[in-house]
């Protein structure tokens, strides 16, 4: 029998921001958008619309012209062969080939076209989603699946079998919506960016310092260095002093406000020993504060994961005024995307998720899931910008 005609809401990207995305008005950055469906083909699938859409930096990320080519030419060939299968017990997710075990799906031909987000085109956003109809014989109606390929900020979407996982129970009944976060992109940059750019080493006598100490990738670099590396000092940046004071609730020893008017004197005090690692997460007048804290005669890393200060800079460019420790104090900068190190994530993962399920992670408190309608959707994504997240930023869509 035919089915009738679906159509569904999308967000897209109507005007791109110059500075901080607008949210109303007639230079809103999305739009909303009507579409009609297509019939569902053989192996596809579609979501039931109350699905869980994980927030990244990506509008900017993606429209960063220089970096993103770069990206793009490191990506592993073998993410062709990529699966995630969360679907079965865990042992197996374990013992997985290397080539057939990597991040969620991605296929190198996605990253290749994951360039900016084009005007008129939805923005991306992975998604979890229990299944409403399929036409799929290995996914059927009821089942939880989660895609990064076809994830958009849309109500219903079309999902393939070939791209989308099954998703298995997570230790202790942690819900699903992990698997965006901390077992996901954020824990795995979290997990690779630290030992594979920054090298860090478990029980060593190391300092690591990171910022945005608070939000999805660095709280997960904060518990990962104390919790399962076991290095001797971790200390955190954020821009409360709640959330600092979370922070060091995870595991860190010790949290900067950056917000503070005596950050600099408290980073100071904070690193009299210097820091081996800064796992830099935002850029700018932070990156700036570390440079001159950083060890000497090329013993200290920078491992730069992102310039979140710089996104909505709009064109102006990053002032460094320490540039020249670089230098003077031979720190190595080690710029990386999680992609670089796929042949870690099995390994990773396996080490996240048995840190979960012995209770050495703190999960409670690692994700800001936020109901809201796909309308509310763009102001919810702005809450990386204003630091209003703790943990993974997720929304619950709601009719
Ligand atoms: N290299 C990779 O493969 C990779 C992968 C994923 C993410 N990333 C990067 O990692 C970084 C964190 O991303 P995420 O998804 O985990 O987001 P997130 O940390 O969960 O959220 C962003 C946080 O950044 C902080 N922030 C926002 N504007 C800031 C500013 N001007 N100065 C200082 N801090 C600021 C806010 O916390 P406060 O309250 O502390 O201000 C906010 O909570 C981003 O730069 C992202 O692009 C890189």
């Amino acid at each position: 029998m035919k089915m009738a005609a679906r159509t569904t809401k999308q967000l897209i990207l109507a005007n791109k921001p110059a500075g901080m995305p607008v949210l109303s008005g007639p230079d809103a950055t999305f739009k909303l958008q009507t579409v009609t469906l297509p019939e569902l083909k053989e192996g596809e699938i579609v979501n039931n619309p109350d699905s869980y859409l994980e927030h990244n930096t990506y509008l900017e990320f993606y429209s960063c012209a220089r970096c993103m080519p770069s990206q793009t030419m490191q990506a592993n060939a073998d993410l062709s062969r990529a699966q995630f299968p969360m679907s079965g017990s865990m042992s197996h997710l374990f013992t997985s080939a290397r080539r057939e075990f990597t991040f969620p799906g991605l296929r190198h031909s996605n990253i290749l076209n994951s360039r900016a987000v084009l005007t008129r085109r939805s923005m991306r956003s992975g998604v979890i989603a229990e299944v409403l109809e399929s036409k799929s014989p290995k996914i059927k109606a009821g089942d939880m699946v989660m895609d990064y390929h076809r994830g958009i900020w849309s109500e219903l979407l079309i999902l393939s079998d070939q791209e989308c996982q099954l998703l298995a129970p997570l230790p202790n009944g942690l819900p699903l919506t992990h698997y965006l976060g901390t077992f996901g992109g954020s824990g795995l940059t979290s997990y690779t960016g630290l030992l594979y750019a920054g090298g860090a080493k478990r029980d060593s006598d190391q300092t690591v310092v990171v910022s945005a100490a608070g939000g999805a990738t660095g709280s997960m670099v904060v518990q990962i260095a104390a919790k399962i590396l076991k290095v001797k000092r971790v200390i955190g940046i954020a821009g409360s002093d709640e959330k600092c004071e979370w922070v060091k609730k995870i595991g860190a020893h010790e949290c900067l406000n950056y917000k503070s008017p005596t950050f600099l004197e408290d980073l100071k005090a904070a690193t009299p020993d210097e820091v081996d690692i800064y796992y830099d997460n935002v850029g700018g007048a932070i990156l700036d504060a570390m440079l001159p804290r950083m060890k000497r005669l090329g013993k200290g890393t920078i491992a730069v994961c992102g310039a979140i200060a710089q996104y909505n800079a709009d064109g102006k460019p990053m002032e460094l005024h320490n540039w020249c420790e670089v230098f003077s104090a031979r720190i190595n900068i080690k710029g990386f995307i999680m992609f670089d190190f796929m042949e870690h994530v099995p390994a990773a993962l396996q080490e996240l998720i048995a840190a979960a399920a012995d209770g050495r992670l703190d999960l409670s408190d690692a994700e800001t899931v936020v109901q809201g309608t796909l309308e509310q959707q763009p102001e919810i994504w702005t809450r990386l910008y204003t630091g209003d997240n703790k943990g993974k930023l997720v929304t619950k869509l709601v009719a």
